[in-house]
């Protein structure tokens, strides 16, 4: 009897000590925030889905290749925004002459209407355009990756989706960060889905629980065999079809059916004569913001000011609030809406708007309007490649939301977007990121609901220099705009430029928005007597993103704000 007690507490003993070191040792991979190279480099937010990447690299296939393992990956492993439900925007420089904008944002049904989200009192109901059926625009990333593969892949699609496949069938085990995630969304998946979702379980998740996806196995095995047609036509539609009459959505067969993405000429602005960047343009209005604000910079001389002091700050700041103020007025779907894409990329627009900048004192928001142009004529993710062909990818994707409007497809396994929040759904008022918008960002069907999301590609004297991208909601476009003032007007390394604490302004709410850390208190109390309203705020943007020195050696930094790994040699 003694005996067996004792083997007992040994036992007990023994469990605590496994429980107790899974604690201590929690994450289940390695994750490589930096890795330097010579010839090819994946960096995503996911460990995971940047190895599929360069397996594909290794194997001889081009960055779009590994774009298509890449998305798939992500799909399965970072479900909260890797997606096939959402949409995004892809940058593919094929040579330093040839380099292509993809659009695969999502549009409104055809039975979206305008007024589709203001109640009778004439208040938004806002939980409907962000949570649930009625949120989702028309996915457009399986179309987006399809299309992108079959104008300039090289290996089969086939093989592409073997490692997603693989994870979904077999499972993979979560890190840390993503089972916080699922745990914090988890009474969200049992509101919104009359069915089992396996994002769901009674017990929290930790990290190391395997997580088994057999529905979105089959899913990406049709998509797999039929390419785009698998995910737009036949059994997965019926699936989302089927899925959006039980909740109330409005998504049809031939809103999927119709649904295409679209090749553009990208946004090519030079900066500092050197430097090209190349950026998206409508219906994201981040290339357009982003050009602007690196127009504005470009006429001081901002390392003169020294990095993170009051007035390189407030010069910052007042360059955004500016941006974002034209941005909420004049930035839509260009397809629907005349966006002045060169009055607002005009340099001399640039040198006009911010000849109101005072030295020491920030305009209020409420006194600063849009511009008037005379020149005419909390989730998202993004991952670069680099092959070693010259070629490069810089794709930010998303389902808007974490995990989008929380409903799983019955059947298919896949997480729907809440992107319709995106539009400017009532114009005046605030949308998730507090961003207002108005007439050019209107809801209509068909339509693209204007984003900030600025995946961009640099060359240096027709050299590529730097891929990258990072979610983040409205702060995408100033986190972009602060890596790239950090790496050329500061000389930072790209570790050093993303690791940086960032700032935000959107121009409404009126406060500059900043991360721990970011500022002193002699800074602080600097810029409150400038008239700024601080607020600290949880870490934001996940810079995923690829440095080729002039010697041609390759760096990938994954950004310490997350999961984000390099894969690379
Ligand atoms: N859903 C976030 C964006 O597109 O900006």
């Amino acid at each position: 009897m003694i005996h067996i007690n004792m083997r007992k507490h040994i036992y007990l003993f023994m469990l605590f000590i496994v429980m107790f070191s899974c604690e201590v040792n929690a994450q289940p991979y390695t994750i490589n925030k930096q890795v330097k190279g010579k010839k090819h480099m994946v960096v995503t937010a996911h460990p995971l889905a940047s190895e599929a990447g360069l397996i594909i690299l290794k194997k001889g296939g081009n960055a779009i290749d590994a774009m298509v393992a890449v998305h798939f990956v992500l799909a399965v492993v970072y479900q909260r925004a890797g997606n096939i439900g959402g949409g995004g925007y892809l940058i593919y420089r094929r040579n330093h002459y040839n380099i292509q904008a993809l659009d695969f944002r999502e549009t409104a049904p055809e039975l979206a209407s305008r007024n589709m989200y203001i109640q009778q009192n004439g208040h938004i109901n806002d939980s409907v355009s962000k949570d649930g059926h009625l949120a989702s625009g028309i996915p457009g990333s399986v179309a987006g990756v399809y299309d992108a593969h079959k104008a300039n892949g090289t290996l089969p699609w086939k093989t592409l989706l073997q490692s997603a496949i693989s994870y979904a069938e077999n499972g993979f085990l979560l890190t840390e960060k993503e089972a916080e995630e699922l745990n914090n969304n988890r009474l969200d998946f049992k509101r919104l889905n009359n069915h089992q979702t396996v994002f769901y379980q009674d017990i929290p998740w930790k990290a190391g629980d395997k997580i088994v996806q057999k529905d979105l196995a089959k899913t990406l095995r049709i998509i797999q065999k039929y390419g785009k047609d698998g995910f737009y036509k036949g059994a997965i539609a019926d699936l989302i079809v089927k899925e959006m009459k039980s909740g109330g959505g409005i998504i049809t067969h031939k809103d999927l059916s119709q649904y295409k993405p679209i090749w553009h000429q990208p946004i090519e602005f030079t900066y500092r004569d050197s430097f090209t960047v190349y950026t998206m343009p409508p219906s994201s209005a981040g290339g357009m913001i982003l050009n602007e604000m690196m127009n504005m910079s470009e006429t001081i001389n901002l390392h003169s000011l020294g990095f993170h002091t009051t007035a390189s700050i407030h010069w910052l700041a007042e360059t955004e609030k500016r941006a974002y103020a034209d941005r909420a007025v004049y930035c839509g779907d260009a397809d629907y809406y005349h966006v002045p894409i060169y009055g607002l990329t005009a340099k001399k627009y640039a040198k006009h708007r911010i000849s109101t900048f005072n030295p020491t004192k920030t305009i209020p928001s409420k006194q600063m309007k849009e511009g008037t142009l005379q020149y005419t004529s909390e989730e998202t993710t993004h991952y670069s490649i680099v092959d070693s062909y010259g070629q490069a990818v810089s794709v930010t994707t998303t389902l808007n939301g974490n995990y989008g409007s929380r409903v799983i497809v019955k059947g298919a396994g896949f997480v729907l977007n809440n992107e319709m929040d995106d539009f400017s759904v009532k114009p005046g008022t605030p949308n998730m990121f507090g961003l207002i918008g108005a007439e050019a960002n209107a809801i209509q069907p068909g339509k693209r609901m204007l984003s900030s999301m600025t995946p961009l590609i640099v060359q240096k004297n027709d050299s590529l220099f730097l891929i990258a991208g990072t979610p983040g909601g409205a702060t995408i476009t100033t986190s972009m705009y602060q890596l790239l003032i950090n790496m050329i007007d500061f000389n930072m390394s790209l570790q050093q430029a993303i690791y940086s604490p960032r700032f935000h302004h959107q121009w409404l709410p009126d406060i500059l928005y900043h991360e721990a850390d970011c500022f002193d208190t002699a800074t602080k109390k600097e810029l409150e007597q400038f008239g700024y309203t601080l607020k600290q705020r949880s870490a934001f943007g996940r810079i995923d993103a690829i440095y080729i020195a002039p010697d041609a050696s390759i760096e990938g930094i994954g950004d310490n704000r997350g999961d984000d790994s390099a894969s690379g040699e």
